[in-house]
């Protein structure tokens, strides 16, 4: 019998992009199917690519069907920031995809297991924003974070009625040297490296105090990967689990990057993200993800300012070699 394949849906951005190439590693690239809204040869990825609209029902079945995919991965969404700009839009996309991968799931018997992303916007301004906890008052006030929460409430719905084996985790703000982010309120924190790097003053878009729930990428392509890989007792939740990775603010990652940088300069000019920021957790208690599964972080503020300046260095040859 072949091996059931994993689809990647979204596969171009952020997470996607390491996601597949983790992914290919360990499973094997013949294994792996990337796929994203933009043209096949417009891109340029290690594993097989198709293009494909998560909100095209009809042809997702298909692809399904015709590649007998096994697992999927749905990482397509407008995020936080992005979605305050055209609210019903990310709505749309971002709740659509997610029935459209869990009906699959429910119809289709060969595509056995769904991941599914949500993000710490599940909370909002009257829940605890010090070491949140998994279960508390959840308030979102963004689209994004609406769309999150219902999502997850879809998801554990799905398992309880149907049996969908979907598993999803809230993540905390992404920084990774690999691709560029996709317009979130954590943006920042992967953009000041890039000025740093280059020798230019970063203007921050959130105060120097507010501090976020922030990971490096390389611990959540794990967590990912060590959820999805987890036999299905040990996945005792199947809303989203809280995972956290470190804490810090902009000041923080400022003087993070002085260390190493003693030049580099930072000024705080917040705009409508501010609010966003301000309604989110500081900081997140992961204990049921580490009593679960066994998760735990690897990477703290010090030694991802250390990759990410030496891994973007790489990308502005100009600027290190003069
Ligand atoms: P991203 O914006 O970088 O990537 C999303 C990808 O989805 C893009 O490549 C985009 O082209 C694709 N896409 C958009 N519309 C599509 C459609 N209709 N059909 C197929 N593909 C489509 O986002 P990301 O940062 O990689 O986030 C991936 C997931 O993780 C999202 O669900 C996001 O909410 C979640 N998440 C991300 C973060 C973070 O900090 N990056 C934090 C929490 C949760
Ligand atoms: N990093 C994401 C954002 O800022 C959180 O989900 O939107």
């Amino acid at each position: 019998m072949n091996t059931p394949k994993i689809l990647v849906i979204g596969a171009l951005g952020q997470i996607g992009s390491e996601l597949v190439e983790e992914l290919c590693l360990q499973k094997g690239t013949e294994n792996v199917i990337a796929s994203d809204i933009r043209p096949e040869k417009e891109v340029n990825i290690a594993a097989q690519y198709l293009q494909l609209n998560v909100m095209d029902k009809e042809r997702l079945y298909a692809v399904i069907q015709e590649y007998q995919i096994g697992t999927i991965y749905n990482l397509a969404a407008i995020l936080s920031a992005k979605g305050e700009q055209d609210p019903m839009f990310a709505w749309k996309l971002n709740m659509e995809g997610l029935f459209n991968t869990l009906e699959a799931a429910k119809d289709i018997s060969h595509l056995t297991k769904i991941f599914w992303p949500s993000s710490i916007a599940v909370f909002g301004p009257n829940s605890p924003r010090d070491n949140t906890p998994q279960y508390c008052v959840m308030d979102p006030n963004t689209v994004y974070g609406i769309s999150k929460l219902a999502g997850e409430r879809w998801c554990e719905y799905y398992f309880e009625k149907y049996g969908v084996d979907v598993r999803s985790l809230r993540y905390p703000g992404l920084i990774g040297y690999k691709a560029a982010p996709g317009g979130g309120t954590t943006d920042y924190a992967v953009d000041i490296y890039h000025y740093a790097v280059q020798n230019k003053p970063y203007q921050c878009f959130l105060r120097e105090d507010t501090a976020l729930p922030m990971m490096y990428m390389e611990d959540a392509i794990r967590a990912t990967i060590l959820l999805m890989d987890s036999p299905p007792e040990q996945i005792k939740n199947r809303s989203s689990y809280n995972l956290s990775g470190m804490s810090f603010s902009p000041l923080g990652i400022t003087q993070s990057i002085q260390k190493q940088i003693p030049g580099f300069q930072c000024t705080y000019v917040p705009d409508f993200r501010q609010k966003i920021a301000d309604s989110w957790p500081m900081s997140i208690d992961d204990t049921e993800a580490r009593n679960d599964w066994g998760w735990k972080p690897e990477f703290d503020l010090e030694k991802m300012t250390g990759i990410m300046l030496e891994n973007i260095a790489i990308q502005y040859p100009e600027v290190t070699t003069g």
